[in-house]
């Protein structure tokens, strides 16, 4: 969709649609709002006294301008209070309207920038109605073939401004969240494509086609050089597939190369059946979105290098499958990791951790200033928060700290669960350095201990993203986030880097 801003002087000759938010209980109407209610004869406030329409989040009402206006209908959205009002409440109401304009199927619709009077940066207020609007038309279609039942998607928005000394300014901030957005797309449509399409070899081919149009290296190792290595976490999982595991590195240096970089890190299982642990039936389908931390690293990049945001970054991801097979790893092996430290295998299942053992410890040639990963690491992290909020460990506060605060902005939450010596001595093995399972108590702590023994002391977070890397039981309704993949991560770190920059 195109997205375009203008002065509400100049607003469309005809368009299809106008939506407006308003606040709950709003009875009087503010300058835009005013006139138009005015040249609609007072249709505006006549709803809302009827009290068919409050304002309450999500609550929305269709009027019909019979040639009164440039626009054929007006929508009204809820926005929620006016004391509750964030940049969250515009992505809410922004995804609402999109929906409603979609569903009404117009082709063309405007809206009118909801930030006059509130005290939140009208260019962020922009970017978060740019996010709500993107996302919200997100749907994961490639494969159905009943085209007609498909809903067609709107061609431009016109996003209207009140001073026409604002609109290049709002209008880079429109770019600017475009480009973010087409990462998040990205992000989930690779997280939703079925293990049968994206294998590791197409994780791989995507970075590679990503770094081609864009200032990034790309380099990927096959498993012949991970032998070399000694990357015998990874491998080991691998081992059950045919398909070729891959390990991917993508490189952005936006602020020369005598600064240290970031690392990010993502797990990128493109199917995980449990292995020789194998998984109970019920959900395995499920186990396609394994790969998300992986997808979500891989497409931050692009928005970081298209952004051209001054930080130098690094992605890696081991891509690879869990399955079982006359070759597979067993419980009761024992690995060696990139770097030498030795792990007991207990569970199969417990995949994640084995694989991005090694990618860490390989992330250490990097001399990071900071390291993040994200993974749908364990089913106990949602048992513990649920499955809308990501699970945070740190080995370093200040940059949970940072991570924190950039959850705050875009609205991807997160929530910080310890992570002290305890549980590094329940993972201890008595026959190789480390275990891959510390028992049911404390699962997704004791699964960041076991990443923990891999960064020494380089400040690190670790973002358990099992919970929230797809919609499933227990997910909260968000217009924005439609069912399937969310690409949660991708806003978030790219806020996360816009702070330490
Ligand atoms: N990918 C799963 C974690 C997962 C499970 C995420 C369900 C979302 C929903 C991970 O590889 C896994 O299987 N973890 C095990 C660890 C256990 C064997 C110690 C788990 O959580 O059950
Ligand atoms: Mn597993
Ligand atoms: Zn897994």
């Amino acid at each position: 969709m195109k997205i375009t801003v203008k002065a509400v002087a100049d607003a469309p000759k005809k368009t299809d649609l106008l939506a407006l938010s308003l606040y709950e209980g709003q009875t009087r109407l503010t300058s835009i709002a005013a006139s138009i209610d005015k040249k609609l004869g007072g249709n505006i406030s006549t709803v809302i006294k009827s009290k068919d329409f409050t304002g309450k989040k999500n609550q929305t009402v269709v009027l019909y301008t019979h040639g009164e206006l440039w626009a054929d209908r007006v929508l009204l959205v809820g926005l929620g209070k006016k004391e509750d009002f964030s940049l969250e409440a515009v992505r809410l109401a922004s995804g609402k309207a999109a929906f409603i304009a979609r569903e009404l199927g117009v082709r063309s619709y405007a809206t009118i920038l909801h930030a006059e009077d509130s005290k939140e940066n009208p260019l962020l207020v922009a970017e978060a109605a740019v996010e709500g609007t993107e996302l919200a038309l997100y749907s994961y279609s490639k494969y159905r073939t009943d085209k007609e039942r498909i809903p067609k998607q709107i061609s431009e928005m016109d996003i209207l401004v009140p001073r026409a000394s604002d609109v290049k300014t709002v209008q880079k901030a429109v770019d600017r969240s475009t480009l973010i957005c087409d990462a998040v797309k990205l992000a989930r449509n690779l997280a939703n494509g079925p293990s049968n399409e994206v294998t590791p070899t197409v994780m791989a081919d995507t970075a590679r086609k990503i770094a081609q149009k864009r200032s990034l290296k790309c380099t990927i190792y096959d498993k012949e050089e991970c032998m070399k290595m000694g990357m015998g976490g990874f491998l080991a999982v691998a081992s059950g597939s045919q398909q070729p595991p891959k390990f991917i590195i993508l490189e952005y240096w936006g602020a020369g190369k005598s600064k240290l970089p970031i690392v990010l890190v993502g797990k990128s299982i493109t199917f995980d059946s449990g292995g020789i642990s194998i998984k109970p039936a019920e959900k395995m389908d499920e186990m396609k979105y394994d790969k998300s931390g992986g997808s979500a690293v891989i497409a931050s990049m692009q928005a970081i290098a298209e952004l051209k945001l001054p930080v130098n970054v690094i992605a890696i991801t081991a891509a690879i499958e869990n399955l079982p097979g006359g070759a597979a790893y067993k419980p009761g092996d024992i690995l060696s990791h990139y770097g030498g430290k030795t792990s007991e295998v207990l569970n199969t299942d417990a995949e994640g951790r084995l694989t991005l053992a090694d990618v860490l410890a390989y992330s250490m040639k990097y001399k990071p200033r900071a390291i993040i990963d994200l993974a749908t690491l364990t089913g106990a992290c949602v048992v513990a928060l649920g499955a809308n909020i990501s699970g945070l460990f740190t080995n370093n506060q200040h940059l949970a700290d940072k991570v924190i605060e950039s959850s705050k902005r875009c609205g991807e939450e997160v929530w910080q669960l310890p992570l002290s010596k305890e549980y590094y001595d329940q993972i201890r093995s008595e026959i190789a350095d480390i275990k891959n399972t510390g028992g049911k108590a404390g699962g997704a702590i004791t699964a960041a201990a076991f990443l923990g023994n891999f960064v020494g002391d380089t400040p690190w977070v670790h973002l358990d993203i099992a919970g929230t890397a797809w919609t499933q039981d227990g997910t909260a309704e968000k217009t924005y986030i439609p069912r399937g993949a969310t690409g949660v991560g991708v806003r978030l770190i790219i806020e996360l880097l816009r702070n330490l920059s």
